[in-house]
C-alpha cells in the first residue's frame, strides 16, 4: 500500500469531571494508507468513538480534552491547527458518519441542501450547480430517484436510506478519510450488507480511506483490510486483517476472535471472555487486561505493556504475545 494518508501519534482523550483527570483514550498511534479500510473494534466503552471524535477534534463535551503528539493529514498536524483551519479540514479532508443518522442530519433542511452546503464550502459554485452535484452524490450512494429525493427531508427516508443520505452529506465534501461509527448497527441485516458494499465501492471508486468502527468482527472480516483492537482506552493489537484473525497475538483479541460464531461448523459452543472491562476510574495497575487474562506472567500486574512490533507489521501490547498457534 502507498504511504499513509493519516498518521496518528500518541493521541489521548482526558476527562476532567473529577479531582484527577481520567484517561479515556490512552496514547493511540496508528497509520492509515490511501484506500485502506481499518476496522476499529472493541467492547462498548473501550474508547472507539471518542478516539475518532478526537481525530476530528469534535469532542462531545467541554469537560474532555485532547492530548497528543500529532495527527498528520494532508501535510498538516491537526492538533496544531487553530479552530478556523481545523474547520476547513473537517469535511474536506476528514469526515464522519454516525450510527444514528437522524440526530446528525438537519430535520429542517432538504437532503440536497445539506449535501450542497458541504460542496459549496469547498468549491466555488452556484446553488444550482451544487444541487446537480448533490443529485450525483445521491446516485452514487444508491438512492433511487435522486432527482426527486434531493428535495426530500430526512424523515421522508427509511433507516437505510437515511444512512446513505448521511454518507452522501459526508461525501459532498470529498474527504480523503471517512470515519464510519457503527454505521450499520441500527439496520437490518440486508440493509447492513448493502451499506458495507457501498463503503467498499466508495473506497474502490474514490480511493477513500476508511475507519470503520464496529463491535462486530463479522463486519470486519467482510469489509476491512486491517484491524485495530481497543481495550479500556488503549490499542492492544493492530495488524492486517488476515494475520490478526488467523493469528491474534493478544489474549483479548484471541478471545474476541474465539467468540465469533463463523469459524467452525457450529459444533463448538460459542466462547465468551470471562469478566468485565475495568472501570476507567479504577484501572488495574500494569496491563489493563490482566484481571481477565488467562495467560498472566511476571510483570503483567505491575508494568503496562507498550505496543511492540511482531511479524508482518502486526503490533501487540502484551508482555507475552500468544505464539502463532494461539498458545502462550
Ligand atoms: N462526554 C463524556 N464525558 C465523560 N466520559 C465520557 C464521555 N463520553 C464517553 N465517555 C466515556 O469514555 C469511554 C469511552 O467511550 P466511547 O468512546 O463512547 O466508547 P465506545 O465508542 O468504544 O463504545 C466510556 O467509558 C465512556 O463512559
Ligand atoms: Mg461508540
Amino acid at each position: 500500500m502507498s504511504s499513509p494518508v493519516l498518521q496518528v501519534r500518541e493521541l489521548s482523550v482526558l476527562a476532567h469531571n473529577g479531582p484527577t483527570p481520567l484517561t479515556l483514550v490512552d496514547r493511540l498511534s496508528f497509520d492509515l494508507a490511501q484506500g485502506e479500510i481499518l476496522g476499529l473494534v472493541g467492547e462498548s466503552g473501550s474508547g472507539k468513538t471518542l478516539a475518532c471524535r478526537a481525530l476530528m477534534r469534535l469532542l462531545p463535551s467541554n469537560a474532555l480534552s485532547i492530548e497528543g503528539t500529532a495527527v498528520h493529514l494532508a501535510g498538516q498536524n491537526l492538533l496544531a491547527l487553530g479552530e478556523a483551519d481545523m474547520r476547513a479540514m473537517r469535511g474536506r479532508q476528514i469526515g464522519m458518519v454516525f450510527q444514528n443518522p437522524s440526530s446528525h442530519l438537519d430535520p429542517l433542511m432538504r437532503i440536497g441542501e445539506q449535501i450542497g452546503e458541504g460542496i459549496r464550502q469547498h468549491q466555488q459554485c452556484t446553488r444550482r450547480e451544487a444541487r446537480a452535484q448533490a443529485i450525483e452524490v445521491l446516485r452514487q450512494v444508491g438512492i433511487p430517484d435522486p432527482q426527486q429525493r434531493v428535495d426530500h427531508f430526512a424523515h421522508e427516508f427509511s433507516g437505510g436510506m437515511r444512512q446513505r443520505a448521511m454518507i452522501a452529506v459526508a461525501l459532498g465534501c470529498e474527504p480523503r478519510v471517512l470515519i464510519a461509527d457503527e454505521p450499520t448497527t441500527a439496520l437490518d441485516v440486508t440493509v447492513q450488507a448493502q451499506i458495507l458494499r457501498l463503503l467498499l465501492e466508495l473506497r474502490d471508486r474514490r480511493g477513500l480511506s476508511l475507519i470503520l468502527i464496529t463491535h462486530d468482527l463479522g463486519v470486519v472480516a467482510q469489509t476491512c483490510d486491517s484491524i485495530a483492537v481497543m481495550y479500556a482506552g488503549r490499542l492492544c493489537e493492530h495488524g492486517r486483517k488476515r494475520d490478526l484473525l488467523a493469528r491474534p497475538r493478544h489474549p483479548y483479541s484471541a478471545g474476541l476472535v474465539a467468540c465469533q460464531p463463523a469459524g467452525g461448523a457450529g459444533l463448538e459452543p460459542l466462547r465468551t471472555i470471562g469478566g468485565q472491562p475495568p472501570l476507567l476510574s479504577a484501572l488495574p495497575t500494569g496491563c489493563r487486561f490482566n484481571p481477565r487474562c488467562e495467560y498472566l506472567g511476571p510483570g503483567c500486574r505491575e508494568v503496562m505493556p507498550d505496543l511492540q512490533a511482531v511479524e508482518h507489521g502486526q503490533r501487540v501490547a502484551c508482555h507475552y504475545p500468544l505464539a502463532l498457534g494461539g498458545q502462550p
